[in-house]
């Protein structure tokens, strides 16, 4: 399956990519509000200054955005690295509804798995799930992240999670 995934490639956030983000989240918005929660209207209405915001972070350095991309350069999800730390970083991702199911995150996850190690030092990944996106935690499993125990995501059960970067 991930053979399939061949020609897809993390781009680094930039501004120019405002629009086309925009549209990804536009475009998936109900999609992704069936697993988590909906970014509200406010994200849509600010997106502009959001994105300004997001860029600033990630040049002080406690945050690594990056785009997913096909072969031909169609954006098909996100997936982040946030609140770095000590050696280590939160993992978040989402792909889009068009994507969905070939393999996308797995392949995405393990990228950006290898660029957290061998591009910004890190030694350590966690991510959260809630316990009824089993999607998410299929990726997680796969990609050789361990279940550290449980924890509540707003007011529903989920599950923590933690990969060692090393070797
Ligand atoms: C979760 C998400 C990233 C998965 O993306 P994806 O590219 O479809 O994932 P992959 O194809 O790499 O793998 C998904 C795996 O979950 C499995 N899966 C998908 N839907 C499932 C479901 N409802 N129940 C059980 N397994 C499911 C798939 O079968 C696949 O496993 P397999 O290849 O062994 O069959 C995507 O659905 C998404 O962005 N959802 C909305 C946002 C989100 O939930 N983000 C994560 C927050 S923690």
């Amino acid at each position: 399956m991930l053979a399939r995934m061949t020609g897809m490639r993390l781009e680094r956030l930039r501004a120019d990519h405002a629009d086309a983000v925009l549209a990804f989240e536009r475009a998936n918005r109900e999609y992704f509000a069936r697993s988590v929660p909906d970014r509200g209207d406010a994200y849509f209405a600010g997106f502009a200054a959001r994105h300004a915001a997001l860029l600033a972070e990630q040049d002080a350095g406690t945050c690594h955005f990056h785009l997913v991309l096909d072969g031909s350069g169609a954006l098909l999800g996100r997936v982040n690295l946030v609140d770095v730390e000590h050696g280590e970083a939160e993992l978040g991702y989402r792909i889009g509804e068009r994507a969905a199911g070939r393999g996308v995150a797995t392949a995405a996850v393990l990228e950006v798995c290898r660029l957290a190690a061998a591009g910004y030092g890190l030694s350590a990944l966690t991510a959260r799930t809630t316990s009824d996106n089993a999607a998410s935690m299929a990726v997680l499993r796969r990609t050789g992240f361990t279940v550290l125990g449980e924890t509540v995501i707003g007011d529903r059960p989920g599950v923590r999670y933690r990969r060692g970067l090393t070797g």
